[in-house]
């Protein structure tokens, strides 16, 4: 694709170029485009304005926890430099910008009333995107609970998702006139699993039956807010949540790798899309569960809470997984009596973060969603990539690396909707560079660099090649 240089001082042209009869051309002149953030990532200002801490200031000062003993204090300095960064994304031409609300910012301890100061950042930041033509998207859990409800118990506590139901209402109370999109929760596998039973993120627990219990109590508060979001929402208002997902093929067709690798899907995906879409637990997975002892403490009346209707799924995506069950040493079982589920890799390039490039695996995975779980809209919520760029002596990034991945994840869409997937847009992870949990800033996610030593934003060359893509896209309609 030929790009016209930007007026811009740090643009540069885009490097690559897509053919005329490429895919990416097929996409709608409907299609969303936009870029997606998080507050722990980007924001700092972490104990500004009556915020209280999350179990993200926590976990990173648990010495070894995070690469680099980084944390959010400063981060991006979002919280400071917002009008400079909606005007990055509206000068990329985006129509979308999906971002969360910090919990403990906007209701300190997690409980009570709302903090104003807090409140008032969001209302500032949603009526600048407004101003600038952006459609502000919020997520309201991006994992940053409230330390003085994991002290209370956590995810793995019942009450926690009754909280979480207030702390949204709070939230739409006050801006639910002006914002179109609410995704409940980011990842729940990641906030339950990870946080809760492998620990490598806050609050860095290490217990199947509490992550499993987590599960349940997130979806839970999904579903509970979702009623309640309805209730007090305009007509057209878009509810829905947003889930990672990744297919996996068993390495091989031994019985001991598809047990593994059915187990793999049902822990990984179908544990939550089912609950949410069909409104029942996987028997299978349910069944395995039992057998090491956990039970999902799901009480009458918990599962139509959970099915209650959405109106777009958000996906996000990154790889697809080859799914091994046996370990190195040819064991089949897991210290916890689970089939071992192990991915391996298939030889194809990395990125920075260790994740095979896949973008056939998004399609295989939005031709499945389509198929399994009929007539919701998606959404692409998150995919994007981390490289190790080298910037130039202008702080720009050359960036064809992530380039291309961006370009062959936007063809991967497209040739999902060709096979009847319905999916509606797509919003790039990230639009800055960013604290990336236990990675910290060693991994750079981000279409605009950051440096982070004077905070200046450069786009880099795949901010430029995606704002020319949409734009295209868009005009051809
Ligand atoms: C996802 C998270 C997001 C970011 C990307 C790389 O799992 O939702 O915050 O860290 O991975």
């Amino acid at each position: 694709m030929d790009t016209t240089p930007s007026p811009t001082p740090t643009a540069r042209r885009a490097s690559l170029t897509v053919d005329q009869d490429d895919p990416i051309w097929a996409l709608p002149a409907t299609f969303r485009w936009g870029v997606a953030t998080s507050a722990y990532q980007i924001e700092g200002a972490t104990s500004e304005d009556g915020r209280t801490p999350s179990i993200w200031d926590t976990f990173c000062r648990v010495p070894g926890a995070v690469r680099d003993a980084d944390h959010g204090d400063v981060a991006c300095d979002h919280y400071h430099r917002m009008p400079e960064d909606v005007a990055l994304i509206a000068d990329l031409g985006l129509d979308t910008y999906r971002f969360s609300v910090a919990w403990p910012r906007v209701q300190p301890g997690g409980r009570g009333p709302v903090n104003h100061a807090g409140l008032a950042f969001y209302d500032r930041l949603v009526d600048e995107l407004l101003s600038r033509g952006v459609e502000p998207w919020i997520t309201l859990y991006h994992w940053d609970l409230p330390q003085e409800l994991e002290d209370a118990g956590g995810w793995p506590g019942r009450d926690t998702a009754y909280r979480f139901a207030d702390y949204a209402m709070l939230v739409h109370d006050a801006l639910g006139d002006r914002v179109p999109t609410w995704t409940t929760l980011n990842e729940p596998l990641c906030a339950a699993m990870l946080g809760y039973h492998v620990g490598v993120h806050a609050p860095g627990r290490r217990d199947l039956g509490d992550a499993v219990a987590a599960v349940h109590h997130l979806l839970l508060g999904h579903g509970l807010a979702t009623e309640r979001l309805r209730a007090a929402s305009a007509p057209g208002t878009q509810l829905g949540i947003t889930l990672n997902l990744g297919p996996g093929q068993p390495a091989t067709d031994s019985a001991v790798d598809r047990n593994a690798a059915r187990l793999a899907d049902g822990l990984g995906n179908r544990l939550y899309l089912d609950p949410v879409l069909r409104g029942s637990y996987p028997d299978d997975v349910v069944a395995d569960l039992a057998r090491v002892g956990v039970q999902i403490p799901v009480r009458p009346g918990d599962l139509e809470t959970i099915s209650a209707p959405i109106d777009v799924l958000g996906v996000n995506y990154y790889f697809a997984h080859r799914i091994s069950g046996t370990d190195e040493q040819g064991r089949t079982a897991e210290a916890d009596g689970l089939p071992v589920r192990r991915s391996l890799p298939t030889g194809r390039p990395t990125t920075a973060m260790g994740w095979e490039i896949q973008p056939e695996g998004l399609t295989e995975l939005l031709v499945r969603l389509g198929h399994d779980y009929p007539g919701i809209p998606m959404v692409i919520t998150e995919n994007g990539a981390a490289f190790d760029d080298e910037p130039d002596a202008d702080g720009f990034v050359a960036d064809d690396d992530r380039v291309a991945f961006v370009a062959e994840h936007l063809r991967a869409v497209a040739r999902a909707r060709q096979r009847g997937a319905d999916v509606r847009g797509y919003l790039a992870w990230s639009l800055l560079d960013n604290f990336e949990w236990a990675e910290g800033y060693a991994k750079r996610f981000g279409l605009v660099r950051v440096d982070y030593e004077t905070q200046r934003r450069v786009p880099k060359r795949s901010a430029l090649f995606y704002r020319d893509v949409a734009q295209r896209v868009r005009q051809a309609g």
